[in-house]
């Protein structure tokens, strides 16, 4: 069969597609999973050129966790921001990089079903040196009533609650990959004609791997049983499938990405200068969370699922853990210590 014939489907079709197995659905949820991918494009098309212009170096102004923002963070902010705002489905947003939600209070938002926090860039940091950097969102159904602003007790809802999550990576191809309870999917863009085209469907984490994903110049930070994993991963005799592999980016979107695919575990623990551990729950760990959870995987803080944490903050923090089910589980049988 040649390739032009052959059937292809793209992230429209596909969302529209699952859609038609919910009688009383309005769109919503494919209008804005088609308003991320707008803003994604737009993004990816700055990522590309980030070496060509004079869009790379500091913003010259820290955002509210006190780290440095990227030209590219506030531009991918602006891009998300902006068409969920245009759009009709999101009634407001929670950002990493805003201080606050911020609730759109418009006629049509108003009556919009859904809110949604994003990381709009992962892995900043990496932007100056070509490295895959990414996007991470998450999609809560309002609680307040339609018709009148949301409130921030939309935004509070554990992960649990989440009615979708997905991610891009801006990497050798660009993909997008979206969840729903139904299951975790994958679109390639295809640069040639600008379109999400199905390339991943029905994304499946392997129950095991051998690849663990940590930031090892901090172990001496972590607590013992973490300390007590990463030897054993090292120590791992080839009858029980070892050594592991050790892959961390610093990216988290590419990491987990991987090991989704693949098979493996990515860890980011408290350590004793965050005792709160670093990532955010709200738009990077739930999403992640909410995701390998329906590909099959599990994801905790060491000592509780993620999903199930009670948000009280939208920037709080979290230790993570995030993985192949066997992985996690034998990570749990060292942490947090029994
Ligand atoms: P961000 O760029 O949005 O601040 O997040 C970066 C995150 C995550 O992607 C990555 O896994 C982690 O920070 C890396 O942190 P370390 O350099 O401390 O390992
Ligand atoms: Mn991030
Ligand atoms: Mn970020």
């Amino acid at each position: 069969m040649s390739l032009i014939n052959r059937r292809v489907q793209t992230l429209d079709e596909f969302t529209i597609q699952q859609m038609r197995n919910f009688p009383n659905a309005t769109g919503e949820l494919s209008g804005l999973l088609r308003d991320m991918g707008l803003a994604a494009k737009r993004v990816n098309v700055e990522v590309n050129k980030a070496g060509l212009v004079d869009i790379l170096g500091d913003y010259g102004t820290v955002n509210v966790q006190g780290e440095e923002v990227k030209k590219l963070d506030v531009y991918a902010n602006e891009q998300f921001m902006g068409v969920l705002r245009h759009g009709i489905s999101c009634a407001g947003i929670g950002s990493e990089e805003l201080d606050d939600v911020v609730i759109f209070d418009d006629e049509i938002s108003n009556n919009s079903k859904y809110v949604c926090l994003f990381d709009p860039l992962d892995g900043s940091a990496n932007i100056d040196v070509n490295v895959s950097i990414g996007t991470i969102f998450s999609v809560y159904r309002r609680v307040s009533p339609l018709g009148s602003p949301a409130t921030k007790e939309d935004f509070l809802q554990p992960g649990i609650k989440q009615v979708a999550a997905g991610y891009v990576i801006y990497g050798s191809s660009t993909i997008l990959v979206y969840a729903t309870r139904r299951g975790v999917n994958g679109f390639t863009l295809d640069p040639s004609i600008g379109e999400w085209t199905m390339s991943h469907p029905d994304i499946i984490c392997p129950p095991t791997g051998k690849i663990f994903s940590v930031n090892h110049g901090n172990f001496f930070k972590y607590d013992e049983g973490v300390r007590r994993y990463i030897n054993a991963c090292q120590m791992k005799d080839k009858a029980s499938g070892g050594p592991y592999t050790q892959r961390y980016i610093g990216s988290m979107v590419s990491d987990v990405h991987r090991n989704l695919i693949k098979g493996g575990i990515f860890m980011y623990p408290n350590t004793s200068d965050k005792p709160g551990g670093k990532l955010r729950l709200m738009y990077e760990c739930n999403p992640f969370a909410f995701i390998v959870e329906v590909a099959g995987g599990l994801a905790t803080d060491g000592h509780q699922r993620i999903l199930e944490l009670q948000p009280t903050d939208v920037h709080q923090r979290t230790p993570f853990f995030v993985g192949s089910k066997l992985m996690m589980e034998e990570m749990q049988t060292h942490y947090p210590g029994n």
